[in-house]
């Protein structure tokens, strides 16, 4: 007899109208019924994540099950697998969901928090055969039993890890006031975690107006100009794109369209907005050899099966997608080419998605990594929806920065290859994604090589902390467990952040080399090391506050893993005049973003107006 039959079967007429009333109810509360927050898995690191999720554990108090052993159990006796989850909520779902649920008493307990009332041992033996248990005289088996008065069904057809996948779903439903006891547990939580604020240097920032974006819209932002690159070749040539669809090359001071996404590629769909649209794109270093270009963009969920999916319960709000284009004339004014598809990837949600494509420009010919791409993957919006299992693991893209091989074809799709270098490429783990180079990022929005090298990675926050990060293969940094140098709650509310645990050492999480919380600004946006011509600006890497434009930078040399380089503010001055981005754009949200185009000039452009501005000074402030 098959699994889902058992129950029918089992089920006497006794029962039926209370289960059909029972059954209602779950379908009406089946929205709540979502799988928990949990730690995702580093293999380096089993329990990184569970801070948070032990201290619960040892909290929670066995209210309707008194006679219960109170002991914690061996919490680490659960997978944290998000496939063995997404299995074991499956089999819940088509198994037990008839009697049991999270929120209350159905015809059986109410199972939230069930991983720390019973052994891992104990529970393994039930669920797989209730009634040989309470026969057998069990006291906490028969106590149930003379409560519920109806004996469970048994699941003998359930193999060893069927179990241990349900146990390990059940494992994620803790009880809503667990959450709350938990954190009274991590401390009180910090209201002002950087207290220092960020202090006014003596530097003034003289830009000059440059050009402004053709609006592709007439609402703010009415250009999403986005990230600046330039290829070098005979000439240099210089790039901008727009996320509504089009990549302008920048012949001086005209921005010509070069390629448009929309007519590239029916499917593409740049709305909502935020992150969405013609994310980001990468010329291949040997481009005018091989015509080789990349772009990403999004499209509708379900437009392709994706390479990248999770279980069918959990909403696909759009696909990011991977191309590789292949252009006859790399010469050409114009694009023209054919794409093939590298990769696809459903998202939870719109925000932060697939962030910055680029090569190493350091990787020269013959060296292992040339050639390889780097993607940036956000969360999705995962850890935020409470589907935290998806990030912060190298065996799931999301939250992540992978590398790839465009050129291979040893990835599972066959489009792309992983290169041998990968830190999870041999580990002799099948689970594990050979593509993952770090992972541990809400958004890793922009990478880029400082002149001397150092990968660094921006990583944009959620409520508190802001964060510019060393990027180094295998490394976790730490969401949504960590913000900046902080605990987050991601099992409860995630609006605070807390200290560290003492023992924080043992979860090798690598912190950010640059901070600032949301009392100085909302979200990094990333800079560069300055390296054009004006002496001041040598060797500065020059950021700033997506939101309220403030203008920052720190001195590259201070930018060592370990610390957090000290942070300043520039006085911007705009063609002559002292302002901010906020006043010059008449709106609190500038949409700052920086970008190097010809000669190492550094651009500031907004979003809010399409205004770009090309850095032309810098001046001691005293003097002016
Ligand atoms: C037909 C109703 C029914 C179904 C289906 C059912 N259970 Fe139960 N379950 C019960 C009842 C009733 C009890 C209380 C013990 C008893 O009387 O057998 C119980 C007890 C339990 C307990 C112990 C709870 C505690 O507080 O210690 C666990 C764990 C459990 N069930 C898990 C499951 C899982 C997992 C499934 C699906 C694979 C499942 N049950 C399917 C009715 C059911």
């Amino acid at each position: 007899m098959r699994l889902n039959q058992l129950i029918p079967t089992l089920i006497s007429t006794r029962i039926l109208p209370f289960l059909k009333i029972k059954i209602g109810l779950l379908l009406i509360s089946g929205a709540i019924v979502l799988p928990g927050c949990i730690g995702g898995k580093n293999t380096n690191n089993q329990q990184a994540d569970n801070t948070p999720q032990t201290n619960t554990n040892a909290q929670v108090s066995t209210t309707n099950n008194s006679s219960k052993p109170s002991i914690p159990f061996n919490q680490s006796a659960y997978s944290t697998d998000e496939h063995d989850i997404i299995h074991g909520k499956e089999l819940f779902q088509s198994n037990c969901t008839a009697c049991h649920n999270f929120e209350q008493k159905g015809i059986g307990p109410n199972l939230a928090g069930v991983t720390s009332r019973d052994s891992p041992e104990w529970l393994s033996k039930f669920v797989r055969n209730a009634p040989e248990v309470i026969k057998s005289g069990d006291v906490n088996a028969v106590k149930l039993y003379e409560e519920y008065k109806q004996m469970m069904p048994p699941f003998t057809a359930f193999t060893p890890e069927d179990v241990q996948s349900i146990l390990a779903y059940l494992h994620t439903q803790q009880p809503a006031s667990a959450v709350d006891e938990n954190t009274a547990k991590l401390g009180p939580p910090l209201l002002d975690p950087i207290p220092t604020k960020i202090p006014k240097s003596e530097l003034l920032l003289s830009l000059e107006s440059f050009i402004t974006a053709p609006a592709t819209s007439d609402k703010i932002p009415l250009a999403r100009i986005n990230s600046m690159v330039v290829l070098p070749g005979k000439k240099n040539r210089v790039f901008v794109q727009d996320l509504r669809g089009k990549l302008y090359e920048m012949d001086g001071k005209n921005l010509r369209v070069y390629m448009d996404m929309v007519k590239e590629r029916p499917g593409f769909i740049p709305t909502p907005g935020l992150a969405t649209g013609f994310g980001s794109y990468a010329f291949h270093p040997e481009f005018y050899k091989n015509g080789l270009f990349y772009t990403t963009h999004t499209e509708k969920a379900n437009t392709a099966p994706a390479d990248f999916a999770y279980a069918d319960s959990i909403k696909v709000a759009l696909q990011w997608v991977l191309t590789e284009w292949k252009l006859p004339n790399p010469n050409a004014p114009v694009f023209a080419g054919q794409g093939r598809e590298l990769l696809r990837v459903n998202m939870v949600n719109q925000i932060h998605g697939v962030q910055e494509i680029t090569f190493n420009p350091f990787a020269k010919p013959g060296s292992p990594e040339y050639g390889l791409l780097y993607i940036g993957i956000g969360d999705g919006g995962a850890a935020e929806q409470k589907y935290s299992f998806l990030c912060n693991s190298n065996k799931t893209v999301w939250s992540t920065v992978l590398r790839i091989d465009p050129k291979g074809t040893n990835s599972k799709n066959g489009h792309y290859g992983i290169p041998a270098i990968n830190p999870f490429a041999q580990d002799n783990d099948p689970e594990t994604l050979g593509e993952v180079f770090a992972t541990g990022f809400r958004n890793p929005n922009r990478i880029y090589w400082s002149p001397d090298g150092k990968m660094l990675i921006s990583d944009i926050g959620l409520t508190n902390i802001e964060e510019l990060n060393i990027g180094k293969a295998g490394a976790n940094y730490g969401w949504p467990a960590r913000e900046g140098t902080f605990l987050l709650n991601y099992q409860g509310k995630m609006d605070k952040v807390y200290a560290l645990p003492a023992d924080d050492s043992k979860y090798n999480y690598t912190y950010p080399v640059v901070q600032f919380d949301h009392g100085e600004g909302n979200a990094f946006s990333a800079g560069f090391v300055y390296t054009g011509n004006i002496p001041l600006l040598k060797n500065k890497y020059i950021f700033g506050d997506i939101v309220s434009g403030r203008v920052f930078f720190v001195d590259n040399n201070q930018l060592k893993l370990g610390q957090q380089a000290p942070i300043q503010e520039f006085i911007v001055q705009f063609d002559g005049t002292v302002s901010t981005f906020q006043a010059i754009t008449g709106n609190k949200k500038t949409d700052l973003r920086f970008g190097v185009g010809l000669h190492n000039d550094l651009y500031l452009y907004t979003k809010t107006d399409g205004k770009m501005w090309r850095v032309n000074g810098c001046l001691p402030n005293k003097k002016i």
